[in-house]
């Protein structure tokens, strides 16, 4: 694999040894290179630096012009300004640098981290006995596109899919299946995602019924909860048919979603039942929980209630019982010991974060967390209805996650269907375009705004073929591929020896930043970051076939060949960009 060194990273590296031999005692001081639109870049970062050691901005700027080793890579640069640099860039070494990554295959020259570690991503963590909805979306399509980018870079990543499949309503449930064995029974074999759903929402609703009419249910439902905590194994036979039946159904929407989940990561909050009593054992002896009202309790000087008094993190109530934060606890443990993980990421809901926040705080007093191991909240905002306000039915009740998930394959098939004809398309692979089509619509809408904030599900905008969606990131791909089919006899070959179209040169460097990129988007944990530079190369593109005919009317043989080369390698980016967001790139659309 032969990771390329960036255009950026080269002229960089030019002005950096310019600038440390101009001016001494700046060091290793940074030229601040950016693309600008007057040259292929600026620097900025003289006019500082000359101030730092009172000089002239201009001078300094000047004498690391006369200094700088141009090669055959800097065309030209000059001062502008008080003290600034434009750069140009040679069209051969922009050719030549692309033709280097080309020669890399898929992963285009994109170089793996120095220093990779070792990353546990909690992320796709719906509940068991209930249905999936917008959120638990966000979650799994965040999560999934973070897992990728990660391994692109070469870190070991763990998954883990933290389901809610613990606690006391699990009583009423098991239950009402001992009083009513048959309710979750496969008749006729296997049952679908959907169907096994709706039987876990029917046998809920019935025993909420009786639970809440019948008082001798209820204490028999709640000596229930005693015996599934005292791991009795006929409760916990039962307990264990609820989440056999909800893995039915999480993996038929984690499928839809085309998204792959395994097995063997899907710990839910019961995979920790067995470290409950130590992670509060090594809290209360380490003094950083402490007993209040019978409750074992972590307090914080800055996470108070309306009425100013402290809200603490309870860790063990006063009647025994242990909640959601033992859990984290436990599992952070779990994750940095067993694991061996150097990074914790949580991709859960904004809502969230106080609990998380507080977490993390006892975690790092418990010396579990440091500066060795640190954990991070991706959290994520709310998905809107188009009224902004948060997503719901006309009827007011949660959007069920597959109704969503349905509505977005059928238009986005219908909009398939409406170029189908001209592209000749059997319908077999229109329905596969159409979820193709549908699925990364949905999930480009959840990625290309940052996490944090909110956004709109606007299922119109989502399948728009104009304006920042896939699918017009989908048909720049496909129109690449289709211009291969119209190829004949020439190939994608580079000729750095070619003068540059404006076009052609925008295309180059943009191509150039991909690897830049994604170290920032990893670093960040920003998937959004790679949402606008995709969205940014098919726009170039777009303005690249406006202004550089690749086929028709048809440029001399050399012309030609590179610009079959540009395309091909900017449909390589595209479909690796895409991949890592998880979303697929149809060859025909
Ligand atoms: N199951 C939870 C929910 O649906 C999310 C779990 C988040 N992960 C965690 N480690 N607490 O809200």
């Amino acid at each position: 694999m032969a990771s390329v060194t960036s255009l950026t990273a080269s002229v960089h590296q030019r002005l950096a040894d310019a600038l440390s031999a101009a001016l001494p005692e700046a060091g290793s001081a940074d030229p601040l290179l950016r693309r600008s639109d007057r040259a292929d870049f600026q620097a900025n970062g003289i006019l500082a630096l000359a101030k730092k050691a009172k000089a002239n901005p201009r001078e300094l700027a000047t004498q690391v012009v006369a200094r700088v080793e141009s090669g055959d890579v800097i065309k030209d640069i000059e001062v502008s300004g008080p003290g600034f640099l434009n750069i140009t860039i040679t069209d051969r070494a922009i050719v030549a640098n692309l033709a280097e990554r080309y020669a890399d295959g898929a992963r285009v020259g994109v170089p793996l981290a120095e220093h990779p570690g070792t990353t546990v991503i909690d992320y796709a963590q719906p509940n068991v006995a209930k249905e999936m909805h917008v959120g638990h979306l966000r979650s799994a399509v965040i999560g999934d596109a973070v897992v990728r980018i990660l391994e692109f870079t070469g870190e070991s990543v763990v998954r883990r899919h933290h389901i809610g499949d613990w606690g006391t309503q699990f009583g009423m449930l098991i239950q009402y299946l001992i009083e009513h064995p048959h309710e979750l029974d496969h008749k006729g074999g296997e049952v679908s995602g959907e169907e096994a759903m709706s039987n876990l929402n029917r046998l809920y609703k019935a025993a909420r019924t009786v639970f809440d009419s019948d008082e001798e249910f209820k204490t028999r439902a709640r000596r229930r909860v005693v015996d599934l905590q005292a791991g009795e194994p006929e409760t916990l036979a039962m307990w264990q048919r609820f989440v056999d039946e909800s893995k039915i159904y999480f993996y038929s929407v984690f499928d839809k979603l085309d998204m792959e989940i395994h097995d063997a990561d899907v710990v839910g909050e019961s995979g920790y039942n067995d470290m409950l009593d130590e992670t509060c054992r090594l809290l209360e002896e380490s003094g950083v929980a402490v007993r209040s009202d019978g409750a074992l309790c972590v307090f914080f000087d800055d996470v108070k209630g309306p009425d100013g008094n402290p809200v603490p993190l309870i860790v063990k109530k006063s009647d025994g019982g242990y909640g959601y934060a033992a859990t984290d606890l436990s599992a952070i443990r779990d994750r940095v010991v067993n694991l061996k993980a150097d990074s914790l990421i949580y991709v859960v809901d904004a809502r969230q974060s106080l609990h998380f926040k507080m977490v993390f705080e006892t975690a790092r007093r418990a010396g579990w967390l440091n500066d060795d191991v640190k954990a991070h909240q991706l959290a994520f905002g709310t998905v809107l209805g188009k009224d902004g306000k948060p997503f719901k039915t006309r009827e007011g009740e949660t959007v069920r996650l597959v109704d969503l998930l349905d509505e977005a394959i059928d238009r986005a098939t219908a909009v398939v269907r409406e170029k189908a004809e001209k592209v000749g398309l059997s319908e077999p692979e229109i329905e596969e375009n159409g979820r193709y089509v549908g699925i990364g619509a949905v999930k480009y809408a959840d990625l290309s705004t940052s996490a944090v904030r909110d956004y709109k599900f606007d299922l119109d905008q989502m399948v728009s073929l104009n304006g920042d969606t896939s699918v017009y990131l989908q048909y720049a791909y496909a129109r690449i591929r289709s211009i291969f089919g119209k190829a004949g006899e020439r190939t994608p070959v580079a000729h750095p020896e070619l003068e540059l179209a404006p076009a052609e040169r925008a295309l180059g460097l943009h191509l150039d930043r991909f690897g830049e990129t994604l170290e920032e988007v990893a670093a960040e944990y920003a998937p959004h970051k790679l949402a606008a530079y995709l969205y940014q190369l098919a726009s170039i593109l777009t303005t690249f076939y406006d202004q550089c005919p690749v086929i028709k009317p048809a440029p001399a043989q050399e012309v030609a060949e590179n610009r079959l080369f540009l395309c091909d390698l900017t449909a390589r980016t595209l479909h690796q960009g895409m991949t890592l967001l998880g979303i697929r790139t149809p060859e025909r659309l």
